[in-house]
This record gives C-alpha cells, structure tokens and sequence, in this order.
C-alpha cells in the first residue's frame, strides 16, 4: 500500500522525556514531530503490521511511534543496552504507558555477535543499532531472515554513508526526512 505520512505526530507534546531529549540535542521538537516520529507513526498506520520488530530500542520512542499508528498484536524489540543499562525497562514502561494491551518482549542480545532465539516472522523491522556499513549490513541479513513475504524494513540513518551504501545494494526506497529512511520491501525490490 502506498505510505501516506502524516504530517504530524502530537503525542510528543505529551512525552517529556522526548522533549527534554530533543532539547538536549538542541534539535526543535517540531522535528521530531513532524520530520522523524510522524514518519515511524506513518508506517505503523499506513501498512497496519501485526508483528514489528526493532533492533536499537533505547528508550522506546520510535517503538511507541511504530506501535500507536499500528496497533500491532505483538512488539518484540532487541536492544544490547549499551547506550544505558536499564534501557530496555525503561521503553517497555514507555510502551505500557499508552499501549497497555500490547505483547511487548524486548531481548538484551548483541545482533553483531549473538545468535537471535526463533522469533517467528515479522511484518514490519526497524533498524536502528548499528550505523556502520558492516554493523547496518548484518542487521538487514537479520532482519530478511525474519521478515514475511511483504514485510518492510526501515533502515535509520541513511543520510549517513554507511547505512546509504547498504540500501543502495539492496535497492531499496530512499526517504528524505530529518535521520533520511531507508525502506526495504521484501519480495518487491531486489530483496
Ligand atoms: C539510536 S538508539 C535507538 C533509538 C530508538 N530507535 C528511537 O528512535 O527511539 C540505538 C540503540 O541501539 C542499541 N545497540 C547498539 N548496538 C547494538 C547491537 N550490536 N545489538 C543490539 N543493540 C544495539 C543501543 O544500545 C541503543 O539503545
């Protein structure tokens, strides 16, 4: 189904730790409302999967984008921790906090060097751990291992070289935004 990208997404004006993290960063909040979390609500409402999967959770912002616009039936999100040790506690109280009903699982696993359990099939994966072209170039195999006929993979960061590099070869769909998205369809384009 064609993506349809919401213009903006208003829930970021409820979550304080996003604004304090965005003012951090110096960046305006209205990015992430309307150039980087709208695009993530975008995808779970336009293409409504019922399994998502993450790697590179932190703290659940881009789970929680993914999962509102969805409404999935089940998330499952794999995060080494290495940015915080209680991170991944910290984003399943975030997704529980609006998403109550939803089956959340976040794994500490290190995708450069574990071996994920069977996780069963996905229909939309997030990519957001590794940022170097090797790292990103694993994670996609991962991610095509475990994606359904259909399934789309969003790779962050694009607008930097390495990540670029590894949705050129797999031709997927650039997507000009604040991070710049690569998608991936499974079964449609080279993938
Ligand atoms: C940029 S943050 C993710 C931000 C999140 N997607 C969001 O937008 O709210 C990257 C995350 O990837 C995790 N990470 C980095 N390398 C990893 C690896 N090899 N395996 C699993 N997680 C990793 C870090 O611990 C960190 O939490």
């Amino acid at each position: 189904m064609d993506l349809v990208i919401e213009n903006d997404f208003p829930l970021i004006a409820e979550l304080p730790e996003i604004q304090k993290e965005w003012d951090l960063y110096n960046y305006d909040c209205m990015v992430a409302r309307t150039q980087y979390y709208n695009y993530y609500y975008s995808y779970g409402k336009t293409w409504k999967p019922k399994r998502i999967l993450e790697i590179g959770v932190r703290f659940g912002y881009s789970a929680l984008a993914m999962c509102m616009g969805a409404e999935p039936e089940e998330f499952v999100g794999i995060d080494n921790q290495f940015y915080g040790p209680d991170s991944n506690r910290i984003a399943e109280d975030v997704l529980r906090r609006y998403l109550p009903d939803l089956k959340i699982t976040i794994l500490d696993l290190d995708t450069q060097s574990q071996v994920l359990p069977d996780l069963g099939k996905f229909d939309l994966l997030h990519l957001d751990a590794a940022h170097h072209e090797e790292g990103v170039e694993n994670d996609v195999s991962v991610a095509l291992g475990i994606a359904n006929s259909g399934a789309h993979i969003i790779i962050d960061d694009c607008n930097w070289d390495g990540p670029r590099r590894v949705l050129s070869k797999h031709g997927g769909t650039y997507l000009k935004n604040f991070t710049g998205h690569g998608i991936l369809t499974v079964g449609k384009d080279s993938v």
